[in-house]
């Protein structure tokens, strides 16, 4: 199997490349910096070519772009949108909201991932399982009942919307597209206070995308697999 993965130089998205590597899958792990991706870099090293690292920045259409001239005619059966930032609490609540990051924040997790889509969507027709795979986050849910980071949980929404119109405009190319909450994991971006370590949370993933199926198509999952709610 062969696939893609965004912001894989640290936290899930080098977990995923790590693992879907030792299992002999073709990975290409994208980063925006390849020449600091130490880890990512010694993963590439030892896995006899399957893994190979690729520069780019999901925030920026001409490095997508870029991206995807270098893997012009390459089939991938997943592409993984997985990179994402979190700027903080504090400067995302209703009393103190930095518009400016509010903006980067829409533009990295929501945009991205459509021009990584629009850009790859030949690689994805060209393979056998033709998959989206999306990191979403739980925060984007109506029914999720906590306090949120305004410009994080919006920009997940709206990247819940825009995967949905995907999966019904792609359908009848046979892709599916699938929203993925990868539960709460202790990356850079939550914190060690979160609950899942970042190779298990990995290893659930793996096993969800791997298992993704046109019925899946829409739909927004949990990493147990379970469906979550909107
Ligand atoms: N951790 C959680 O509890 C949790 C919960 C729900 C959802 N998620 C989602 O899961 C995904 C992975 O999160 P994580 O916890 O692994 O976060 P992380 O440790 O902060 O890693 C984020 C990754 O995104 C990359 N990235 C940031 N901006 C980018 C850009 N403009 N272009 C390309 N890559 C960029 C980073 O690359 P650099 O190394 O270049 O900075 C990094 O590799 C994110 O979409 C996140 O929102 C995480």
């Amino acid at each position: 199997m062969d696939v893609l993965i965004t912001g894989a130089a640290r936290g899930l998205g080098y977990e995923l490349a790590k693992q879907f590597g030792e299992a002999g899958d073709r990975v290409y792990a994208t980063t925006r910096n390849p020449e600091k991706a130490n880890a990512l870099n010694r993963v590439a090293a030892s896995s006899g070519g399957k893994v190979t690292v690729h520069r780019m920045d999901v925030g920026d259409g001409a490095s997508v772009k870029a991206c995807a001239r270098e893997l012009a005619g390459k089939p991938i059966d997943i592409l993984i949108n997985n990179a994402g930032v979190w700027g903080g609490l504090d400067t995302q609540t209703f009393q103190n909201m930095d518009y400016e990051n509010w903006a980067y924040e829409f533009n990295i997790m929501a945009m991205g991932p459509f021009r990584v889509c629009q850009a790859f969507l030949p690689n994805v027709l060209a393979s056998r399982r033709k998959t989206i795979a999306t990191m979403t986050s739980q925060t984007a849910a109506a029914a999720y009942d906590h306090v949120i980071g305004y410009s994080y949980a919006s920009a997940k929404a709206g990247l819940n919307r825009l995967m949905t119109g995907l999966a019904q405009e792609l359908k009848d190319q046979g892709v599916t597209v699938t929203l993925v909450h990868p539960g709460w994991i202790r990356t850079e971006m939550a914190g060690p206070v979160a609950d899942l370590d970042p190779p298990d949370a990995a290893a659930d993933v793996k096993k969800l995308l791997i298992g993704l199926t046109p019925a899946d198509n829409g739909k927004w999952l949990k990493w147990t697999g379970d469906e979550h709610p909107w």
